[in-house]
């Protein structure tokens, strides 16, 4: 990886750009391109009237910006970037790799990515590039080169968007040889790779390097440690390339953000190693408006985003004003959730609202996709929304800047998602982000804020960490956690963690072998249950009972005492949840996926031991976060429920969308939202109830 030229940092960056915008970004992708230039000028003033002050440019114009090789027009981009400068109108302006052009490709077909079967994806839709080819790499680095020099004085420029949603794996020749020379990087010698792939079993000795490839589809299941080190591999060749890009940029451009847009629940890129060569964090996500708690998992990604850079504002960089085009069925927000689901990222730590994309398409395939102005034009519902809550974002600018703390966090790690889900093992269903959703639901319910960590992390600032199926530690992160609990933190670990090395090698002496000393249990075999819904009953330690489905194993203990006990099927009588006392600490092990209130009211008593309190009370529903910072501090009440609900503000503050003073109980309407700036007495309050906390919390360590 190249070492990025440094003048500013990503935080003066950050500030400079909200301070050029006036508060949060607000805007989305803009595709002038594919429109008439008398459109242009609407789309300007309707920019204007809905309170755009940020549009993301040339996201896939490659092929106008390079008409063919080494031709450039720029002509038309500085038209737009004129006219947008002339309006007031901010740009984040893309690289456009991610759509390599017809010429391009024409002239050196293996660019397209190769899958594992052998196929080749064909020309026609985008990401279709194999990063590892020479031609692409060099040609993308060149037109950042270009864009980089013409553009860095452009009044207009505000930031850099490279790519988009780096993605595509390619099985090809140029990722072949690229991986090997990974690989020699990365063990020292042909018999380490040997060891490191455990090759011995089923004859796959290497006795050449040139023998050592990519993992093209085998003829059954192929060896999941090679396939570990393909993934770390995609991810590091793309991140690489992503680099490079903005190297060039911030040659150019050395004061403004640089960032590419991730996606929800994506596993191909390790995003903790992206965002560490980002200013921020930039998230396009689109929850299923048919799933009614879909605002859960985006919750999850949001808290995620705001983790990957330590807490620092990230942004939205694509979200829908209604329908999407992508899913079998697309259905629309209804009224007010957009808004809704807008505040929600806010309260969350994002300091801008971008959609994809401006103006809805009349041709190409995403023609149904909703937009900011739809086909209709401006006289719509949506475009009104839009209006409002460009308006409405105004008032927030003091929000920028300012941080949200927790004191609980949730481990989130892309190696053990990676060999989580290779397959041959006891199931092949496992879905690692299911399982995080599954421990992180309990929380968001109880609106408990909680920061996600990896597995590298240090992490002495927090009185409770949970651990779901994080399979893969290496021998210094299960120190980690060992000393972490040893200095008095609260651990609670779910099954599949620990399990394998950092070679995806299986740690010997009982599951979960890397965790086993602090949890004061082991686990002899594994036991998936049935996948047509077979459940088992647990008695508790107080008496109570649950069930479990799923997943259980065969415990043991060895020092843990047992907080319940499988009391049907094949394990009758075995423990199955247990808490070890460890040094100042304690840790949880959950053998079994155990059913939702059993859950919740194990995480409830974790928290109360560890000191950690919800933001607020309030009903079922009602999402309370706060944000704080430059001496000011804000509440968000956001409620997701299709009924009114009533909360209890106590103090109060500033309503900052109405202006008005609020205090006490407030009525909030179906999907309805509360900013407030908390007043002085709120914060004297919440500031000494976190002093108690983290008195209280010593001593219970
Ligand atoms: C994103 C993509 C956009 C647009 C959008 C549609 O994944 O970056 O270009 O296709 O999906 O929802």
């Amino acid at each position: 990886m190249t070492s990025e030229p440094q003048a500013s940092t990503a935080e003066d960056r950050l500030k400079g750009l909200h301070e050029r915008l006036g508060g949060i970004a607000y805007g989305g992708d803009y595709n002038p391109e594919q429109w008439p230039r008398d459109v242009w000028l609407e789309d300007a003033r309707l920019m204007q009237e809905a309170g755009v002050n940020l549009v993301t440019l040339a996201v896939f114009s490659w092929s106008r910006l390079e008409t063919s090789d080494g031709v450039y027009d720029f002509g038309w981009l500085d038209d737009v970037m004129d006219l947008m400068h002339r309006h007031g109108i901010g740009v984040d302006l893309a690289t456009p790799d991610a759509v390599p052009p017809a010429w391009l490709t024409q002239q050196h077909p293996d660019i397209h990515p190769v899958l594992a079967d052998g196929t080749t994806f064909g020309f026609g839709s985008r990401q279709h590039f194999d990063v590892s080819h020479p031609v692409y790499r060099r040609k993308a680095l060149a037109l950042a080169e270009r864009m980089g020099e013409h553009y860095a004085k452009h009044p207009a420029l505000r930031m850099w968007h490279v790519g988009n949603e780096y993605g595509p794996l390619s099985y090809g020749p140029w990722a072949d040889k690229a991986f090997r020379g990974w690989l020699q990087q990365k063990y020292s010698s042909l018999e380490d790779l040997n060891q490191a792939w455990s090759t011995d079993v089923w004859g796959q000795v290497y006795s050449d390097w040139s023998q050592v490839g990519v993992p093209a589809q085998p003829r059954t299941w192929s060896n999941p440690s090679r396939r570990l080190d393909f993934h770390r591999f995609t991810s590091a060749s793309m991140l690489d390339h992503y680099t490079a890009v903005r190297d060039i940029l911030r040659r150019h451009t050395p004061d403004l953000p640089i960032v590419t847009n991730f996606m929800r629940f994506y596993k191909t890129n390790d995003y903790w190693a992206w965002a560490a060569e980002e200013d921020a964090a930039a998230l396009d996500i689109y929850p299923d408006p048919r799933e009614a708690d879909s605002h859960v998992a985006a919750a999850l990604n949001f808290d995620l985003m705001r983790s990957l850079r330590n807490g620092q504002p990230w942004m939205v960089m694509e979200q829908a004003t209604g329908a999407v085009s992508q899913w079998p069925i697309n259905v629309s927000k209804l009224p007010g959730k957009m808004r809704l689901g807008s505040y929600q990222a806010i309260a969350q730590g994002s300091d801008g609202i971008l959609f994809f994309q401006w103006r809805q398409a009349r041709g190409g395939t995403e023609r149904y996709h909703s937009a900011m102005v739809g086909h209709a034009g401006p006289i719509t519902r949506i475009f009104r929304e839009v209006c409002e809550l460009g308006t409405e974002l105004k008032s927030l600018a003091g929000l920028t800047g300012t941080r949200s703390s927790a004191k609980v966090a949730i481990v989130f790690d892309w190696d053990c998602w990676w060999a989580l889900e290779l397959g041959n093992s006891p199931r092949s269903d496992l879905n690692y982000a299911q399982e995080v959703l599954r421990l992180y639901r309990p929380l968001f319910d109880a609106n408990v804020t909680v920061d996600f960590v990896d597995t590298k992390r240090d992490l002495s600032q927090y009185s409770l960490v949970l651990m779901p199926a994080a399979y893969l530690l290496t021998d210094e992160s299960a120190r980690r956690f060992e000393d972490y609990v040893s200095d008095g933190g609260r651990l609670v670990v779910s099954y599949l963690s620990g399990i394998v090395d950092e070679s995806n090698t299986i740690r010997l002496g009982g599951y979960p072998g890397a965790l086993r000393n602090v949890l004061g249990a082991w686990s002899e075999e594994m036991h998936p249950l049935a996948g047509d819904g077979e459940e088992v009953k647990l008695t508790l330690s107080d008496g109570g009972t649950a069930s479990a489905g799923y997943w259980t194993e065969h415990l043991h203990t060895d020092g843990a005492d047992v907080l319940a006990s499988y009391a049907s099927g094949r394990l009758a009588g075995a423990p199955a949840v247990t808490r070890n006392a460890f040094g100042r600490g304690s840790a949880v092990y959950l053998s079994a996926r155990v059913d939702a209130t059993f859950l919740s009211a194990l995480l409830d008593a974790e928290c109360k031991a560890a000191g950690v309190h919800p933001e607020l009370d309030g009903p079922r529903g009602v999402q309370v976060r706060r944000r704080a910072g430059k001496g000011k501090r804000f509440l968000f009440m956001l409620n997701h429920n299709d009924a009114p609900a009533s909360v209890n503000v106590g103090g109060g503050g500033t309503d900052l969308l109405t202006g008005h003073p609020v205090q006490g109980a407030v009525e909030l309407p179906p999907s309805g939202v509360l900013v407030l700036e908390e007043n002085s007495v709120e914060d004297t309050r919440l500031e000494d109830r976190r002093t108690a906390d983290a008195a209280t919390n010593d001593t219970t360590r």
